[in-house]
Formats: C-alpha cells, sequence, structure tokens
C-alpha cells in the first residue's frame, strides 16, 4: 500500500480530488464513491474544479458504497440525500448514472442480487473509501468475511454512535444498511483510502501495520495492487 501524508484535512482532500479527477478525466470514467465526513473536502474540490471549467462529469457513472435500510431517498439523512448535497447536484452528472442500493426496496436479497450485478457490470476505475474507527470498510464490520458481495448488515454500537453526529437522537440511527461486500470493493482497479483526524490513528496504524484478519476489515487492502492511503498528520501520527 502506497501512504501519502499531508499536512492537514485540506491537503488530504486535495491530493483525493487530483487522483479522482485524473480518473474523471479519461472516457466514461466509473467511480466508486463514499459519504461520511472524511470526503466531504475532496468533494467541494471537485466542484470547483468542475466550476472551473476543468472538470465535466457528463459521462460518468458512480457506484456508491452504502445505504442505510429504512430511510428513502428522499430524507436528508438517506446516502442518497447527502451524494446529492456534496456532489451530484452541484456537477453536470446525469442522476441515472449514479447509483447507490435501496434501502427502502421490499426484498432486501434481491436489491443486495441487483446491487451486486450493478457492480460487476460497472467496472470501477476507482474506488475511494473512508475508514471506519473500528477499521471498517464501507458498513463491513470487523469479523465480515473477506469474500463478502452486497449484504444487509446490523451497525455495531461504535458505528451506531459514531453515525449519530449526523442526526437530531442516536435513538434515530437506522441499525441496518446495505452495504458493498468486501470482495466488490477489492475488484475495485485502483483504490484510495482517507483519514483525517487522530480519532482515525490507530484504525490507520492496524490496517498498515496489524496482522491482516478480518477483526480489521481495511487490512485486506494490502492484498490489492494499486491501493493509496492519503492521511492527515494526525491520522498518521501512530505510523510517525
Ligand atoms: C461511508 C462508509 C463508511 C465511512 C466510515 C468513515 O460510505 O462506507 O465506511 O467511510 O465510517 O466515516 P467518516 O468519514 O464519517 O469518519
Amino acid at each position: 500500500m502506497k501512504t501519502v501524508i499531508t499536512e492537514d484535512y485540506t491537503q488530504m482532500s486535495k491530493a483525493a480530488a487530483e487522483v479522482v479527477a485524473g480518473a474523471v478525466r479519461k472516457k466514461s470514467a466509473v467511480l466508486g464513491l463514499a459519504t461520511g465526513t472524511t470526503p466531504i473536502g475532496m468533494y467541494d474540490m471537485l466542484v470547483q474544479m468542475y466550476d472551473r471549467g476543468e472538470l465535466s462529469f457528463k459521462n460518468v457513472r458512480t457506484v456508491n458504497l452504502d445505504e442505510y435500510v429504512g430511510i428513502s431517498s428522499g430524507d436528508k439523512n438517506s446516502y442518497r440525500a447527502f451524494m446529492n448535497l456534496h456532489l451530484f447536484d452541484r456537477i453536470d452528472i446525469e442522476k441515472e448514472n449514479t447509483h447507490l442500493p435501496d434501502g427502502t426496496a421490499d426484498d432486501l436479497e434481491a436489491e443486495c442480487e441487483r446491487y451486486s450485478r450493478l457492480i460487476a457490470e460497472l467496472l470501477r476505475d476507482i474506488q475511494v473509501l473512508g475508514l471506519g474507527r473500528n477499521g471498517h470498510i464501507g458498513f463491513n464490520e470487523p469479523g465480515t468475511p473477506f469474500d463478502s458481495t452486497t449484504h444487509v448488515v446490523e451497525l455495531s454500537e461504535d458505528t451506531v454512535k459514531a453515525n449519530s453526529r449526523l442526526f437530531a437522537r442516536e435513538s434515530d440511527v437506522p441499525r441496518r444498511a446495505v452495504t458493498m461486500g468486501i470482495a466488490e470493493i477489492m475488484s475495485a482497479h485502483k483504490i484510495i483510502i482517507l483519514a483525517s483526524g487522530a480519532g482515525k490513528a490507530r484504525a490507520v496504524r492496524e490496517m498498515i501495520r496489524g496482522e491482516i484478519s478480518e477483526k480489521c476489515p481495511a487490512s485486506v487492502l494490502r492484498r490489492h495492487g494499486d491501493v493509496t492511503l492519503i492521511a492527515d498528520r494526525e491520522a498518521a501520527n501512530e505510523l510517525l
């Protein structure tokens, strides 16, 4: 795994945006995207490049990692709403080319199969990941098999707590989500994983220095031939 350590969050976001922009400039790029706090700065920078006329997303297709179960796309807490707010509504992408799992599907098993087929068809040039404090990627919590495909997960208490900052009350945070599986994350051509802040330092160390084990889902990334960790100084603190 390559490691890029930046001075701060802004520089991390800039470095990540440049890698993604490189993919977007290729014809008909497919991007694997993440939600969460970490990539917001990267999305802002991609929007700025678009505003300056440096990038067009007209021929870009996207496939996101995950979506909560039971929250409709119109709900402001849905990951669909997050993506619209931070990226899709601000650029020239065709909405029908943007994909997230449907967490309100009646038959979630069938929805997972549909999403797995979509991932197999849309070969991602690049997959952007954030890193959970417990080492999760997507919503693949510790213990998730490395060969997993899209599935429904029960979120761990840690993850519910971490995500509650975006909801009015902790009890409002959904307890389940649909997530791309680890095998599918690994099938992207290139992966960048972003980490910012001291709260991620332990997970960064585990991912890079710990054993490759299902106890730390992100450790699997060391088996991929083209992964770059882009971390700010605080998140990389335990590596230095
Ligand atoms: C988001 C996702 C999660 C987050 C992770 C880090 O789509 O799949 O794995 O990337 O929980 O979240 P933040 O960036 O909020 O610290």
